[in-house]
């Protein structure tokens, strides 16, 4: 297949989720057009996707069926919005998650397309409701949230506005299997998407036990990374407890039920994250890991992810 005849993505906001939704939409083998409103950016955000995607090659991590040349070469960047939307049949934005600055793009990105291109928002917590309330043909429009960093971590939270047509949904679930993300379908809209209320969740409870003394800001991450996620990159919750009694699920709540009831109704309110609560938490933190070891923590993590999503690709 020529560069010409393979089917056109709109990538409109070229920071980080921008550069990254580009290099998963290319390894997809899609042409790629991305668009900034901040002049120069959008070349930047070319080079930058352009240096990735070389070192990916490099490491053997790039995905797809495509080598880094051919990824490369369906990829162009536009400083003019309508040039950057002609031909495409999925726009995905990607702009600052601020619900002015996002409804003002989907209203005028809807004046560039038919009224059959999916238009498709990045935002981590805003509502679709609230996203899409300027644009006329809602049924078209869906919110894909992905997981930093996209390339490594597969999820993506399919999100509907109330109006969003069952097709929009299954076309896009389709697009995202495709291109080899782990897309998950939310009937409806609800604040936080699943995974931002299941972090949260988690965030307040750990949250809570520290501050009651019960254990220690390093222990209770060591709870997750060294007892629940290594599980959890495997098996989620409920097959976890599928798993975890003789017989399966129903015998898990026969022999659990009562303990995790009683458990759960002992939780505390919403911490209130105040300065003066956090004040132990930051100092805790710091002393284990100091600023000046962000970065190379990060990098770390980072490396981390990628072994792991290599591991997951390998069970597959
Ligand atoms: N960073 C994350 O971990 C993460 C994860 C999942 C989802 N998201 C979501 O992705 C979106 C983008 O986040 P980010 O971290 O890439 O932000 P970012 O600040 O790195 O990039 C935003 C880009 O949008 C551009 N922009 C702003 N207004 C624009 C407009 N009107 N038209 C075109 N371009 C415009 C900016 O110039 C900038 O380059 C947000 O909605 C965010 O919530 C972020």
């Amino acid at each position: 297949m020529s560069t010409h005849d393979r089917k056109i993505i709109s990538v409109i906001g070229s920071g980080l989720i921008g550069c990254s939704w580009t290099m998963v939409f290319l390894s997809g083998g899609y042409r790629v057009k991305i668009y900034d409103k901040q002049p120069g950016q959008a070349a930047k955000a070319v080079q930058n996707v352009r240096l990735q995607i070389e070192e990916l090659q490099q490491n053997q991590m790039l995905r797809g069926n495509l080598n880094s040349v051919e990824q490369l070469a369906l990829l162009s960047s536009h400083e003019n919005l309508s040039e950057a939307l002609e031909g495409a049949f999925f726009v995905q934005e990607c702009v600052f998650e601020d619900l002015a600055v996002k409804q003002a793009v989907f209203h005028e990105l809807e004046g560039h397309v038919g009224k059959d291109v999916i238009l498709s928002s990045s935002t981590s917590c805003l509502l679709p409701s609230s996203i899409f309330s300027e644009v006329q043909s809602r049924m078209r429009c869906i919110v894909c949230h992905p997981v930093n960093p996209p390339y490594f971590v597969r999820l993506v939270e399919l999100v509907p506005h109330p109006e969003t047509l069952p097709v929009v949904m299954d076309s896009t679930f389709a697009l995202m299997t495709q291109i080899g993300q782990a897309p998950v379908r939310l009937m409806k809209e609800i604040d936080g998407f699943a995974l931002n209320r299941i972090q949260y969740a988690i965030i307040a409870e750990s949250w809570r036990l520290v501050k009651d003394g019960v254990i220690s800001v390093q222990d209770i991450d060591l709870v997750m990374s060294e007892g629940l996620g290594m599980r959890y990159a495997f098996n989620g919750p409920l097959e976890t407890m599928h798993l975890n009694a003789p017989d399966g699920l129903e015998d898990y709540l026969r022999r659990y039920k009562e303990g995790m009831q009683r458990v759960l109704s002992s939780f505390g309110p919403v911490p209130e994250f105040s300065d003066k609560e956090a004040e132990v938490f930051i100092q805790d933190m710091c002393k284990h890991i100091p600023s000046s070891q962000l970065s190379v923590r990060r990098e770390q993590r980072n490396n981390l992810v990628m072994g792991l999503a290599k591991l997951k690709k390998m069970t597959e």
